[in-house]
């Protein structure tokens, strides 16, 4: 890294999936630059995104049952509130949860991105 630069991390849109494709209630992991997500699209039509690594002992959440607004991990049931990341009592952690916007039929996710900058 230059001397005259420092690093600085911004959130970067990252298209990830075609919504149509997504499907309902049932989890799908997509991958971006070590990134690691879990897209979920719920019957209201929202979708969310946290996550793909349950925070007990790293269990893939989008291979999960989900039941309501909830994911079932599938190693040991822990069950997580999707839309905050939140383990359910009497389970405790959180699972980090990520910006999703909906443009043009596509869904985006924010990523966190390091780069270099000037000072
Ligand atoms: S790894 Fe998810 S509950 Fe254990």
């Amino acid at each position: 890294m230059d001397r005259n630069a420092k690093r600085v991390t911004e959130l970067k849109w990252v298209e990830v999936a075609v919504y149509d494709e997504l499907p309902v209630q049932t989890g799908k992991t997509v991958r971006y630059r070590g990134h690691e997500i879990a897209l979920f699209r719920f019957t209201s039509g929202k979708v969310h995104a946290v996550q793909n690594r349950c925070p007990h002992k790293n269990g893939v959440l989008a291979e999960g049952l989900v039941c309501d607004e909830h994911v079932y991990c599938p190693m040991h049931e822990r069950k997580i509130h999707i839309p905050s990341g939140a383990v359910q009592k009497p389970d405790t952690g959180c699972v980090p949860t990520y910006e999703i916007k909906i443009e043009n039929g596509l869904v985006y996710v924010a990523l966190p991105e390091a780069r270099e900058v000037a000072v």
